[in-house]
């Protein structure tokens, strides 16, 4: 069918999220997050997110389909998360996927997380021209793709050689007492600070770097410098200023991520930057990305927060486009592959 309608389970994390589309059309997008039960340890625990889908999986599966207003008979097809991601936590998704596709009688496609972070951009901005760069930035990837075809050749380009970006957020928020997960609560404090105020440093932006490292990042080294930073003043005795160095923070990572994503689009001819990931909600990488895209005539695709962060939707998205190209499903021993590659 053109318009496929899709379900879409989503397991790799600390969100259960059950999609469903159909076509490009978003009709239902459930979630259940665990992520108020990892807060006190300051990230997250994968015994207690795979207790905690195995707990939602269901209601949230029920309130996908109360919310489209259809039954697992009219699906089309079941697409699922299959990795990469936690192995406990994706085995939950893939277990259900493979029981709802059983009992139903309906296809199952395992697909790859990344992907899907693309993949729903679609359901925003409509079919994606291709090829397009995609910039994913999570708290547990940070890679740049080459896009010539979503449903079948999505090609690395870079990626993080230590920390994602959204670990780096993390990291930093704890350090500056600011709670989990740190993204958005740096993005709040930062609208009060100087992003000039501290001269943090940009990794792998060295000229040195630029044959080994041209599309990687690096961002260690910049969460090594803010603790750093932060300890010389507390050691002196002097108040932190927490606006002006997660301005400082929030502008080093979104300087490199910017630069990068639009070099990789100028090297490889390309037009289009799809943003997404949990990152892809900070205000000013959106700010800075539209800026320096437009002088190069870039156009910039990053949907609304809620899709940019892990959801069913995303996993729907990608199956629908993979049922509409006549791809064919996945076989039902369909394994969690926790370090699955694109
Ligand atoms: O995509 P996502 O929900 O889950 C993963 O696959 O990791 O991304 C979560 C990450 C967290 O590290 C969180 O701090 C970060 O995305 N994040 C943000 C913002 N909102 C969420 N980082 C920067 N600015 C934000 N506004
Ligand atoms: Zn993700």
């Amino acid at each position: 069918p053109d318009e496929p309608l899709v379900l879409g389970i989503e397991t790799s994390c600390d969100e259960t999220g059950v999609g469903i589309v159909r076509g490009h059309t978003l009709l239902a997008d459930a979630l259940a997050s665990s992520v108020d039960q990892h807060a006190r340890f300051g990230g997250v625990v994968p015994e207690v997110a795979s207790r905690a889908h195995l707990e939602a999986i269901v209601p949230t599966m029920q309130r996908a389909l109360d919310e489209a207003k259809v039954t697992l008979a009219d699906l089309d097809a079941i697409a699922v998360t299959s990795g990469p991601g936690l192995a406990g936590a994706l085995l939950v998704g893939v277990a259900a996927a493979k029981g709802y596709a059983l009992a139903a009688e309906k296809p199952i496609y395992g697909v790859n997380h990344l992907a899907a972070h693309v993949a729903v951009d679609t359901l925003e901005h409509g079919p994606l021209p291709e090829p397009a760069v995609a910039m994913l930035v999570s708290g547990g990837h940070s890679s740049l793709l080459l896009v010539d075809d979503l449903t079948n050749g999505v090609t690395p380009l870079g990626a993080t050689i230590d920390d994602a970006a959204g670990e780096a957020f993390d990291k930093v928020a704890r350090l500056l007492g600011l709670g989990f997960p740190g993204g958005p609560l740096i993005d709040r404090a930062a609208r009060e600070g100087d992003p000039a105020a501290i001269a943090f440093p940009r990794g792998l932006t060295a000229p040195k770097d630029q044959a080994a490292h041209r599309f990687d990042f690096s961002f260690s080294g910049l969460k090594t410098a803010v603790a750093r930073w932060v300890e010389a003043r507390e050691r002196a005795g002097e108040k932190v200023p927490v606006p002006d160095v997660s301005a400082s923070f929030q502008e080093a990572v979104c300087d490199v991520l910017t630069a990068k994503a639009i070099d990789a689009c100028r090297t490889h001819g390309v037009q289009t930057l799809v943003i997404g990931g949990g990152v892809a909600a900070n205000s000013r990488l959106r700010v800075l990305a539209e800026q320096r895209a437009e002088k190069h005539g870039i156009e910039v695709r990053v949907p609304r927060p809620q899709l940019c962060t892990d959801n069913g939707a995303m996993v729907a998205a990608l199956g629908s486009r993979l049922v509409a190209a006549g791809v064919a499903p996945s076989h039902l021993d369909l394994p969690a592959d926790s370090a699955m590659a694109l």
